[in-house]
């Protein structure tokens, strides 16, 4: 167990506090340390205009830059990552997809940083009844291409429209699972090494971009030494 404590950054795909802020608050109060929240759209709302300069011209050209920054700066800082939505008709909701679509830029395809292999994440959704594991693919796809080292999951059909509404029984086995994945988290925090299959798409990245298409990317890549020997999870953790 690390010494330094955790610093965790809840994402809130919604901006009301109900079963999914419940959950993920709980795992975040097992896990200890400091939390940062963001609800959404509450602190972030902008939507992703299509112009593509993140990626061709750079993130900091981005129209909502600015308005991104505080959400940039707390995920960079993050030991843990937690990304939380509720199931809205099989998915993440607008809001959450809306923010992970600003980071396209940050995608192993693109420019990941190498920060994010060293930092664990988690995704949380709940429904009513179904769509908690297509709305748990669409969180866990953006942490994985981001290069996040590794990633938890969990998820319930709880059976009610908000937390009181929630069974006893059901509650209990919420708190069980989130002291099994905070005892995880725990575990591995400070020494956190990227999965295999984290490893094997950043190989098959790094060959795409020995002929990249866009100079941003592939200097990025020849910067970092990624296109030599260099890995993201060798370098000096910050
Ligand atoms: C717009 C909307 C769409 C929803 N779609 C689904 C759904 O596809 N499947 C489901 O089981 N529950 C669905 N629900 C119910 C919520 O996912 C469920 O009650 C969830 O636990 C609410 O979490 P919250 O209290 O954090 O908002 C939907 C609710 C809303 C408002």
């Amino acid at each position: 167990m690390t010494a330094v404590p955790i610093k965790t950054v809840i994402i809130h795909g919604q901006s009301h506090q109900g079963s999914t802020c419940h959950l993920a608050r709980m795992l975040a109060e097992k896990i200890g340390g400091e939390t940062t929240e963001f609800f959404l759209p509450r602190d972030f709302g902008k939507f992703c205009t299509g112009c593509t300069t993140c990626f061709v011209k750079g993130e900091d050209k981005c129209p909502h830059h600015a308005d991104l920054a505080p959400i940039t700066e707390a995920i960079d800082a993050a030991d843990v990552i937690i990304l939380a939505s509720p199931v809205y008709v099989f998915h993440a909701t607008g809001a959450m997809k809306n923010l992970l679509d600003h980071y396209g830029w940050r995608w192993m395809a693109h420019r990941p940083d190498a920060i994010m292999f060293s930092k664990q994440g988690v995704c949380i959704a709940t429904a009513a009844g179904a769509g908690v594991k297509s709305t748990l693919k669409d969180m866990e796809h953006s942490l994985f291409y981001w290069g996040v080292g590794q990633i938890e999951k969990l998820g319930m059909g709880v059976a009610a429209t908000d937390w009181d509404g929630i069974s006893a029984k059901k509650k209990t086995a919420l708190e069980k699972k989130t002291a099994a994945i905070a005892a995880r988290l725990k575990f591995r925090a400070g020494r956190v090494t990227p999965s295999l299959k984290t490893k094997a798409m950043f190989g098959i990245m790094r060959m795409v971009q020995k002929n990249g298409w866009n100079p941003l990317d592939v200097d990025h890549w020849k910067n970092n030494g990624w296109l030599g020997k260099a890995r993201p999870w060798k370098q000096e953790r910050k």
